[in-house]
Parts: structure tokens; sequence; C-alpha cells
């Protein structure tokens, strides 16, 4: 009989987010009157903005003509989007990416996690621990558990900065602002990570869909910001949060034309062309009409109103902070991210206990801490995509809960 890829029994049931999904199906079905408020997956609430709904009518419009109809796009995206992305992202911050580095594609989540296609699979991976659990995931699929994959804790002790390791690790998932802790690297910090990666060849796979969250002047938005990351880094980005495509779904990765990595015969190979090979292999472009409305998020209006967004849920990111830091408990993130990680309080249980409590006392939900890796045991993650209302009620329902 023809045989299953093994490596999916090493992954845990179900992934993070549905089986939290599951769990709120289950509590609203049997409390139909109950007023849940969900905070936990990082899904966002406020519509597209005008700018967007404009170029996707437009679009539309355009995809209904006969003149204007177009049918397969180009592999990497479409110029106009990547040259908007490339300028205004990039060179506009001085950083030295072109258009043509750039690779649009349907969201950071498919390509964080497609992007091990193009590695080897004797390769050592280093994590981060807690992690957006796709990272782990796609690397278990694709290598198994094995000793190959490895953990950097980050914990308050450290100050969510995991230690540089002492060894060669070939790749490193590095996520900042982070997800899930909201914690962020500074430029000191990912500088060192940069000259571990380029003194041992390594590559480092960085995400940053929660860039525009950033308020603070000196952290770094880009890796491409630190000299000579060009020759060992990936970047990924998206529209999800920012501009509130998590519906929509459009992301870019930056793949720069400098990167190289060897074979097996210690020939140098273009990391680029690889992708590009991927992409246009195994995926059919972004719809026209989202990149279009992507486009939009670049133009004045696009960039005010975009802003407005990130804006609006970092102010429910205060709220939840500070409520809860008011409440005593301790609190990291919600100033350069939109989550919060809070420390369960003593009495409330573990991560998955928490979850439990806050959903049958509070009706809150959020994410438990451990589901994203064992580090995260005793820790909670609240998002602050929600209306102002919900927040605020969440918080002062979270403010008299007596435990
Ligand atoms: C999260 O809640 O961690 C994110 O929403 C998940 C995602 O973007 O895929």
């Amino acid at each position: 009989m023809f045989q299953i890829n093994e490596n999916y029994q090493q992954l845990n049931e179900s992934y993070l987010f549905s089986t939290i999904s599951k769990k709120i199906s289950a509590y609203a079905a049997a409390h139909p009157d109950a007023k849940i408020i969900r905070m936990g997956i990082g899904d966002v609430t406020l519509p597209l903005s005008p700018a967007v709904i404009e170029a996707l009518h437009k679009s539309v419009d355009e995809m209904g003509a006969k003149a204007t109809f177009r049918g397969y796009g180009p592999e990497q995206g479409y110029d106009f989007l990547r040259e908007k992305i490339a300028g205004t992202d990039f060179q506009r911050r001085g950083i030295n990416i072109a258009a043509d580095e750039i690779f649009v594609s349907d969201g950071a989540k498919s390509d964080t996690g497609n992007i091990g296609d193009i590695l080897g699979e004797d390769n050592s991976v280093a994590i981060t621990d807690p992690v957006y659990p796709v990272y782990l995931d796609t690397n278990i699929m694709r290598i198994g558990q094995g000793d190959k994959i490895h953990f950097l804790a980050s914990n308050a002790a450290n100050n969510f900065l995991p230690e540089i390791p002492s060894r060669k690790i070939d790749v490193v998932y590095l996520c900042y602002p982070n997800n899930p802790t909201g914690t962020v690297m500074k430029k000191a910090e990912l500088k060192k990570w940069v000259e571990y990666a380029r003194e041992h060849e390594s590559l480092i796979l960085f995400d940053a869909a929660y860039e525009a969250f950033i308020t603070e002047s000196d952290v770094p938005h880009s890796i491409f910001e630190i000299e000579g990351a060009e020759i060992c880094a990936i970047e990924f980005r998206s529209f999800s949060k920012n501009a509130g495509f998590t519906g929509l779904r459009c992301s870019y990765t930056v793949v720069p034309k400098a990167l190289k990595a060897k074979n097996g015969k210690g020939e140098k190979i273009s990391l680029h062309a690889l992708w590009k090979r991927r992409q246009s292999t195994k995926y059919n472009e972004t719809p026209y009409i989202v990149q279009r409305g992507a486009e939009a998020v670049y133009s004045p209006e696009g960039q005010k109103e975009t802003k407005a967004l990130v804006a609006y849920y970092m102010e429910n990111a205060k709220t939840i902070r500070n409520g809860l830091e008011q409440k005593g408990w301790t609190v990291y993130g919600g100033i350069n991210a939109p989550y919060i990680w809070v420390q369960c309080p003593a009495g409330t249980g573990d991560s998955w206990g928490f979850f439990d409590r806050l959903l049958n006392e509070c009706l809150v939900v959020g994410t438990p801490g451990v589901g994203f890796g064992k580090n995260g045991e005793g820790y909670f993650r609240f998002s602050s995509f929600n209306s102002h209302e919900n927040t605020r009620e969440a918080v002062e329902r979270i403010k008299n809960w007596k435990y």
C-alpha cells in the first residue's frame, strides 16, 4: 500500500488555533447567550481602508472589461506593487532592496512554511521557544522531530532575547516584533545575529510581519537595516495585520540576490533563483485584484488609513497592558506589537488551566502560552485585534475577576 509522510504523525493532533477555535465553538454551543470576547488568534476586526476598497472595486471593473482583463500575472508579482514595496518599505529607509528582490505572495504563513522547500534536509534548524507554531510544525513535516531542530529559550530571564548558539546552526528563525511575546530585538542585538550568521555561513529567516506596530524609534523594521544581512537573511512581510488583509491574503518575501548557499559539490547557488523556481512551479501568483488593493496601501491616503488602523489596535494594546498591570500582573509586549504576554498569576493554573478559567469565568478568550512551546507554559497571550469597546469590557471583566 502507499505510505504517508510519517513526520505528520509527530505533530500535535491539531494546529494550535484550530484547537482553540474548537474549544470556543463547544463553549458557545453549550452557552448560546454568553457574550464571549475573542482575544485569541491575531485576526483583524476593522474593515479594509477606503483607499484599498476603491482600488479593489476599480480592478474588479478592469477584470470585467475586454480591454483590461488579465489572466496569469508575472510570477514574482506585478511591478506596480513590487516597486512601491521596494521604494516605501526599504529604499525610503535607506535600505538597498530592489523591486526584483521582492516576491509577492498570499501570506507570511505560507512563505515561512514553504521556504524549507529550497533548503537541504540535513540543515540544523534553530527556533525560538515560545514560537509562532508554523515554523516548528512545517519543519517537523519536512524533516521530522529528530535532533536537527534546536530550541532557543526565550524567557523573562533573558528578556525574551534568545542566546546566540555557541555552535553552528544552519538555519535560524527569528520573528521581531515577536509573536507571541510582543517583545522586540533592538539593532545591537540583531547585529550580533547577523554577525553570527555571516561567520557560520548560516541563514536567518526573519519574520517581520508585525513591523508596522513598532512605536519606538530604536527598533529595527527590517533585518536589512543591518549591514551585511543581504548575504545571510530572507525577510517575510505581510499586509494582514497592518492593512487588514487576513481575509484578502497578500504578503511578500525579500530574497536578496546576493544571498547564496552551497550545494553538495560546494558550488554557490542563488537562493533568489531557487525561490523563483519554487514559486513559479508551485504558486500561480497573488490575484491581480488583491495586488491592486495592496498597492493602494502605499498611496498617500492608504498610508494614512493604514497607520490609523494600526494606531487603533495599539490603543487596545495600551488598554490591555495598563489594565492588567493595574491588576498587578506581570505583563510584556504591547508597546511595539499587538500582542500582550502575561504571566498567569498564582492560583490561576497552567496556561491551559488559565485559558479554561478565563473562558468560563470572564467569557474572554486568549491563547495559552504553552501552545507556542514549552517555555510558554505559565504564560498567556492576549491579542489587541478587537474593538475598543470589547477590549475595555474584557479588561474590566478581568479586573473584577476573583480567582
Ligand atoms: C497569531 O495569532 O499568532 C496569528 O494570527 C497567526 C497567523 O498570522 O497566522
